[in-house]
């Protein structure tokens, strides 16, 4: 028995238990799981206990108690701290959804990336994959739908987390006390609406959301192990037009000293817009340019969109490709035709295996030229030709059993099954090298194919700023390797603005400065020397700190937390803490309170409990709030007394293989505060068979302590330990 059902008149709630003390929630009876997202089977609960009444079911398994109400079908749920969840409302059939009071939580949280401040109260959102710089002039709060598609959130209380995954392909709704119509939450009140699909919901009631994202991650996956070059420095721009201009900006940054890793090309390097090609009069000499910028130090990543060009003569010049490999029109019979950058286009159909097979290999010459990574760009799916800006709901997908599935339940799905295609190609073209994967658009579950940025912003302060709780809350979606265009993508930055935008991207996990065609340049020595000098201190710490934050990422992997994180996470029990929306904690012991405001030279800090000490001035903290001063080319980062910081001995790029010498900072104050340490060759798959070393470090009575728990890898020296 690994389920407990419940009928009334043609209405099925079911009742499963998973790994972790994961309640799952469905109100169907079909066996299926309707998205890719979830990776775990239901378990035969343990310990369950069933008390039969009359109108009410009480189920009790772990700290849950479950009271069913026979005849609406509605729940109660309750743990150890009281009611977690009191259904008012449930509909099923065609808009399926529910509502129910949430009067506990001080904070709601996750939902994917949206344009909006860190705690979502108060609001509606939607999912719904959308091309939004095509919908709107500048991202902005009345979007309510962007590039991703994840239907997972958290409610945090000074005592409890609890989070909800819906399991829902179609278009979905949620509201927090708001909204209009359907959508009208009461106070106290939240509401659910699906345009499909079924009623399906995972329960995690745990103490801190640390707990519900190491469930959530159990559930649906968790971030790579990405290679450890990807963490540094990322130089983009739409385009890097041809074979020289990509060579003189990796030379640049050498000849500058500031340090860089990955170098993007964006859609010019193709032949006419069409993927997997190469524009021969740009890049005659497309292999030797990358070997000769491998050589510097940098890897390269490449463009590659869904759109493939129809040919005028009908046909598409990819090798292998057949007509049912691609989306189809239900109006013509014939493969779906849509408009992008190549003009007329059409869609790989990726929820086919053998799709997915076809386009995986079509990496081969990239990685036989040396590439590692690809950027997977406009999959939501970006479509010029219609009013949404998105393929219409009426083309179809197949199945692999054949069975057709409609854009209304694949849309949300497709970059999800695209990643699929890029990670399984590359990472059997590559053998044991570690891939690289960047996505636009993402559904739950993608975390552990891809990394994501926020699409395309603007060079404004209020972008700046907006981009912190954006990847706050897709941290708290399981996305862990976040960043955003640094700089801006659409406009002019400053150069004080790109100064700053620098400072925050060095401390964000996806680190990459991306421009628009059009725009002004903005790489680091475009701004004036003053600028370029306040850029390189900051891309310097950024590299010293590569260890602390290859480490930090390690935890995401294997715990699901993010890297990034909110500032209750130190301490639930601190409301002031569950709305800061402009400073954030960079792996366990630092907070980076970024400027983010034009001319400004102080900031004011809040404090989480304990004490702080500034990391380059040394001043120590122990008020609640204060007001800093910042200079010019300064970034205000804190570090919890009493924790050993890492850093790197400074270089120019990754030094792939092993780190030698380590210098340890020692920030003295609480004791036995550990530092997580993690090592291993930081590009092949070696770790996944336990060649890497990880230990705890802390120091006691001032003596350097180290819980080794793996020692497969070779440590570095750690040098002499500084206190600070
Ligand atoms: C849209 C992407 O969001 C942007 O980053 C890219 O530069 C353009 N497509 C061109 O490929």
């Amino acid at each position: 028995m690994n389920k407990i059902e419940f009928r009334r008149g043609r209405r099925c709630l079911r009742l499963r238990f998973y790994p972790e003390g994961i309640l799952r929630v469905s109100y169907h009876d079909k066996q299926n799981i309707q998205t890719d997202a979830v990776l775990l089977e239901p378990i035969q609960p343990q310990a369950l206990e069933r008390k039969e009444g009359k109108l009410e079911e009480e189920i009790r398994w772990q700290d849950l108690r479950i009271v069913v109400n026979k005849k609406e079908l509605t729940l109660k749920i309750y743990d150890s701290f009281g009611l977690v969840q009191d259904d008012q409302e449930i509909r099923t059939g065609a808009k399926p959804g529910h509502s129910r009071m949430r009067k506990w939580e001080a904070g709601v949280y996750g939902l994917g990336e949206k344009y909006h401040w860190l705690n979502l109260m108060h609001h509606t959102m939607e999912n719904w994959n959308t091309d939004a710089l095509a919908r709107v002039p500048q991202h902005c709060t009345a979007l309510t739908a962007m590039h991703t598609a994840i239907n997972f959130y958290l409610g945090v209380s000074k005592e409890r987390c609890v989070g909800w995954y819906y399991d829902n392909p179609t278009h979905t709704r949620f509201s927090f006390d708001h909204g209009r119509g359907e959508m009208a939450a009461g106070e106290g009140e939240m509401r659910f609406s699906a345009d499909g699909g079924f009623l399906d919901y995972y329960l995690m009631a745990k103490r801190s959301p640390q707990e519900v994202l190491t469930a959530y991650g159990r559930l649906t996956g968790t971030s790579p192990l990405w290679p450890r070059k990807f963490l540094g420095l990322q130089q983009s721009r739409y385009s890097y037009r041809t074979q020289e201009e990509l060579l003189a900006v990796a030379k640049r940054f050498r000849k500058e000293e500031i340090p860089c890793d990955v170098l993007y090309l964006d859609i010019h390097y193709m032949d006419e817009y069409r993927v997997f090609s190469i524009d021969q009069k740009a890049f005659p000499k497309f292999v030797e340019t990358l070997q000769e910028v491998h050589k510097l130090g940098f890897t390269v990543i490449v463009i590659i969109d869904p759109g493939v060009k129809l040919e005028k003569d009908g046909h598409v010049s990819l090798p292998g490709a057949r007509p049912e490999y691609f989306i189809q029109d239900p109006k013509t019979d014939k493969p779906y035709v849509g408009v992008v950058w190549p003009e007329e286009s059409l869609f790989p159909d990726f929820l086919q295996k053998r799709v997915r097979d076809w386009w995986g290999n079509l990496h081969k010459a990239f990685v036989e030229a040396g590439i590692r990574g690809i950027w997977n760009d406009m999959n939501e799916i970006a479509d010029f030709s219609t009013k949404s800006k998105t393929v219409p709901t009426r083309v179809t997908h197949r199945d692999d059993e054949g069975r057709l599935v409609t854009q209304k339940d694949m849309h949300n799905q497709y970059a999800h099954y695209e990643a699929k295609a890029t990670q399984a190609g590359m990472r059997a073209l590559l053998k044991n090298q570690r891939p690289f994967v960047l996505s636009r658009a993402a559904s739950a579950g993608t975390q552990r194919l891809a990394a994501v940025w926020t699409g395309d912003n603007s060079s404004t302060w209020e972008h700046m700023e907006m981009s912190i709780p954006m990847f706050l809350n897709l941290g708290m979606s399981g996305f862990s390797m976040v960043g955003s265009d640094v700089g801006g993508y659409a406009g002019d930055p400053s150069a004080e603005m790109m100064v700053r935008w620098m400072q925050l991207g060095a401390f964000t996990p996806l680190f990459r400065n991306h421009a628009s065609i059009g725009t002004r340049h903005q790489e680091p020595w475009c701004f004036g020397d003053e600028a370029q000098a306040a850029m390189k201190k900051a891309v310097e710490m950024r590299y010293r700190l590569r260890s602390y934050l290859y480490s930090a990422l390690w935890q995401s992997h294997q715990e699901g937390i993010p890297i990034m994180r909110p500032l209750y996470f130190l301490d639930q029990t601190d409301l002031r803490l569950y709305d800061v929306n402009d400073q954030f904690l960079f792996g366990d012991h630092l907070m980076v309170c970024p400027i983010l405001r034009p001319g400004q030279r102080q900031r004011m800090v809040i404090f989480p409990k304990g004490e702080w000490v500034e990391f380059t001035t040394g001043k120590r903290y122990t008020e609640s709030v204060a007001i800093v001063e910042v200079a010019f080319d300064q970034i205000p980062v804190f570090v919890r007394a009493g924790a050993v910081i890492p850093l790197d001995m400074l270089s120019q790029f990754d030094p792939e293989g092993e780190i030698d010498e380590l210098e340890l900072i020692y920030f003295e104050g609480t004791k036995n505060l550990k530092t997580k340490l993690y090592f291993d060759d930081g590009q092949s798959f070696a770790f996944e068979s336990g060649s890497y070393r990880e230990s705890w470090i802390h120091v006691e009575d001032g003596i350097l302590r180290e819980e080794i728990l793996q020692d497969q890898y070779s440590a570095p020296v750690m040098k002499s330990m500084k206190k600070r």
